[in-house]
């Protein structure tokens, strides 16, 4: 495909609006992240119902920033939507009030302006957020200024920004770490991903949530463990690693939470001021995870004889994770590969990138029958 195809994208599944414009599925002309993680925040999660609403509030706005953001010069702003050759949204998996927001504005979007809309798994949308790439001076994002960051530990995957795609010709394993799933996807093309191992019981972002919530550190916990984390020495507590000793590839966190909630509830009857070994007891709960993540997808990637593993979900933002993937993947003769930070939590660049596959296959349907669905789970 010669054309450019320019994607204007929709992101709404769990507590970001967001809008961008793609073009052949990796160059980001824009991106709007509105978060509504302060709104959240005192409550230790997400409501669905206020998420809903704040969708409701800000999803014209950031489709409108999106669109001016990449075509700053052209006037009048009713212009805009021509640039676009079509539309996509995520139709799940996520909270059903949530998507049912993205899903109408683009089906509006569609009718009204005859584009095409394509309708995209959010978790698919996290893997191809391993192509994306930014230009310089062109992302804005509301609520985190954009940086680029230095790929220096790991395989940005293409020199050019077609070429990234390219890499479809051979297969790959993404572990898929995020705030609902924690997935290992075998993707041999765009229309052929495997669901090959998922976690049985928490996800691992949401895992960081509670371990967050148990040393009263802040919402959302993954980064805040994190950040605690880099004063801790990781050896002083020896946290279990779900399901290391079966012959497995799924994941298991629940223990890991029990045990390091057993353990803090031991100390306080010591008597032992928690926020004092709080960076110790953080560090030890990450490397846990980590061991766990790093482990399975490296065995995945022998047992199904791929050379490239990705990571994404907003787990991959975790530098000491990245920086763990890349050494074990080098000894063991792997290309690892990462996406962006700010591209790891959810953003509507990664549905354009996803989209983009579905262009390419001429895989698209028509508005009237995109919903919202259920069935948006890959299956083992
Ligand atoms: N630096 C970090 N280290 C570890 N975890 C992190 C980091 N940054 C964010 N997270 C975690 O990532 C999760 C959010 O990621 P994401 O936005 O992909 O999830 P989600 O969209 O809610 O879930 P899903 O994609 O499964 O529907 C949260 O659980 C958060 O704690
Ligand atoms: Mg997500």
């Amino acid at each position: 495909m010669n054309k450019q195809v320019t994607i204007l994208a929709i992101e709404s599944s769990c507590d970001e609006t967001s809008a961008a414009v793609v073009v052949n599925g990796c160059q980001i002309l824009s991106c709007i992240v509105s978060s509504q993680i302060p709104i959240h925040q005192r409550f230790g999660g997400v409501v669905p119902e206020i998420a809903a609403r704040a969708h409701v509030e800000q999803i014209n706005t950031v489709i409108e920033q999106a669109l001016c953001a990449a075509y700053p010069i052209i006037k009048p702003r009713e212009a805009l939507i021509k640039e676009i050759d079509y539309l996509a949204v995520t139709h799940g998996p996520g909270l059903i009030g949530s998507l049912l927001v993205g899903v109408n504005a683009a089906k509006t979007l569609s009718m009204v302006f005859n584009k095409p809309l394509i309708p995209v798994n959010h978790i698919l949308g996290h893997v191809y957020s391993n192509f994306l790439q930014e230009q310089e001076n062109k992302c804005e994002m509301r609520n985190a200024k954009c940086k680029s960051i230095e790929n220096t530990n790991y395989n940005n995957s293409s020199d050019t920004l077609h070429s990234a795609f390219c890499i479809l010709h051979s297969p790959f394993i993404t572990l898929v770490a995020s705030g609902g799933h924690t997935d290992l996807i075998l993707t041999k093309g765009h229309n052929n991903h495997q669901l090959i191992a998922q976690t049985r019981d928490d996800a691992a972002g949401e895992a960081f949530d509670k371990a967050a919530q148990l040393l009263s550190l802040s919402y959302p916990g993954g980064p805040s463990i994190a950040k605690s984390a880099i004063n801790g020495n990781p050896e002083i507590y020896n946290l279990p690693r779900g399901l290391s000793k079966i012959h497995t590839l799924d994941f298991s966190f629940s223990g890991l939470k029990t045990a390091l909630s057993q353990l803090i509830n031991e100390k306080r009857k010591s008597n032992i001021n928690i926020p004092t070994i709080a960076p110790d007891l953080a560090s030890s709960f990450q490397e846990s995870i980590i061991d766990s993540l790093v482990s399975k997808t490296v065995q995945a990637a022998i047992k199904y004889d791929v050379k490239n593993i990705f990571l994404a979900g907003g787990v991959a933002a975790n530098t000491r994770l990245r920086t763990e993937f890349a050494n074990t993947a080098s000894l063991n003769n792997l290309i690892f590969h990462a996406p962006l930070i700010e591209y790891c939590t959810d953003n509507a660049a990664m549905i354009g990138a996803a989209a983009y596959g579905s262009v390419l296959l001429k895989h698209y349907e028509s508005c009237y029958d995109v919903n919202v669905t259920r069935e948006a789970e890959l299956k083992l």
